[in-house]
């Protein structure tokens, strides 16, 4: 067994925590053979279903599991933390303004983001969950600025991972012959899944499918995927989210790379260097891959305009966001 890692959890005690938890601490989100220590961080109405979660926890007996520990203060769940996984947020409310919404987060998201500057370990990488996601990780970045920008991440590979089943199911082809797909932009309804590259079975995609439905209904469905399991469900996703949190993390320290399919990516959103249009700072989906612990954008795929035109779309929501939560006095 290797040296123990630390992943600090907030919102352990709400529905993705209490998902992603046992597959954490068995082992599936950074090998069997890397025993992780737990820092749960809830606030105090969480903290007892926290508490149920690491009962369970020590009824698996894990072996790779170092150590649970749980706590309301951010500066002590963040210490000494090699991957924050930050899932706790405030949710969008009936009858809530979107500057609400911004600056009920930033009073989550700064504190957190500054307390993971002040104590997180040297290599500390983080994947926040929580909504508004790319926004939120834009917070706490702002308020780690000891920290390298790109080590703040958003994810939207439960998007990616909604195209490529969607898409499979369209094609009547295995998941594993998919390829290519990419989520561009923002972690909502403006978000734009993207077949323009991708493959199924080695075809282009949109050889293999209806051109209009890849680029009206299918765009659409994958944007509402999550209404959608709320519908059928009667509420929100919880493992496929918990699920894409783990892989977002596994793939990123691990490489994305598989034996076999040395090239292959998926989708992240991480801080923009200016690729694709998309201006730099702005923490947006991406087309990515990931080697030795860092994410890379795909370059040099080509965009046509009805790419072009949804891709900025999302952006532009992104801005909005950012100008937002700057008037706001949340960030810089
Ligand atoms: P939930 O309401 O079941 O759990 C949230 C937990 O966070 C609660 O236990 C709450 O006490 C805790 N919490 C709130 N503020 C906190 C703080 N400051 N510090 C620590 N913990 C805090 O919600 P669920 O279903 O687990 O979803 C969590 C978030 O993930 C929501 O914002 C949801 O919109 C988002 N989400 C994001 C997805 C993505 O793909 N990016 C997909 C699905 C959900």
């Amino acid at each position: 067994m290797r040296d123990p890692i630390t992943i600090a959890l907030t919102g352990a005690g709400g529905q993705i925590g209490y998902a992603a938890l046992f597959r954490i601490a068995s082992g599936a989100m950074l090998g069997e053979d890397r025993p992780v220590r737990l820092r749960l961080l809830e606030i105090p109405q969480g903290m007892r279903a926290a508490e149920g979660a690491a009962l369970e926890l020590a009824d698996c007996a894990f072996p790779t599991l170092a150590g649970v520990e749980l706590t309301d203060d951010p500066a002590t769940a963040f210490d000494g933390a090699n991957v924050a996984l930050l899932i706790g947020s405030r949710p969008r409310t009936a009858g809530m303004e979107r500057g609400d919404l911004l600056s009920a987060n930033g009073a989550i998201f700064g504190p957190q983001g500054r307390a993971i500057g002040e104590c997180a370990a040297d290599d500390v990488r983080v994947a926040v969950v929580g909504n508004p996601a790319n926004t939120n990780a834009l917070i706490a970045q702002q308020h780690a600025p000891d920290v390298p920008a790109e080590r703040f991440t958003a994810l939207t590979r439960l998007d990616h991972n909604r195209a490529v089943g969607i898409l499979a199911a369209q094609a009547g082809a295995p998941v594993a012959e998919i390829d290519g797909v990419t989520i561009w932009g923002n972690h909502s309804a403006t978000q734009y899944p993207d077949l323009s590259h991708a493959t199924v079975g080695g075809r282009p995609a949109l050889e293999t499918v209806d051109v209009e439905w890849a680029r009206g209904p299918y765009v659409e469905r994958v944007a509402r995927r999550g209404a959608e399991i709320i519908e059928v469900r009667g509420g929100s996703s919880v493992g496929s989210a918990a699920n894409a949190a783990i892989e977002h993390v596994r793939d990123w320290l691990l490489g994305t790379a598989r034996p076999g399919d040395p090239g292959r990516r998926t989708s992240a959103a991480i801080v923009s260097r200016g690729e694709y249009g998309v201006p730099e700072g702005l923490i947006s989906s991406f087309p990515v891959r990931s080697e030795a612990g860092e994410w890379r954008v795909v370059e040099g795929l080509s965009v046509d305009e009805f790419s072009r035109e949804r891709i900025d779309a999302s952006v532009a929501e992104l801005i909005a966001e950012r100008d937002a939560v700057r008037e706001l006095g949340l960030i810089r």
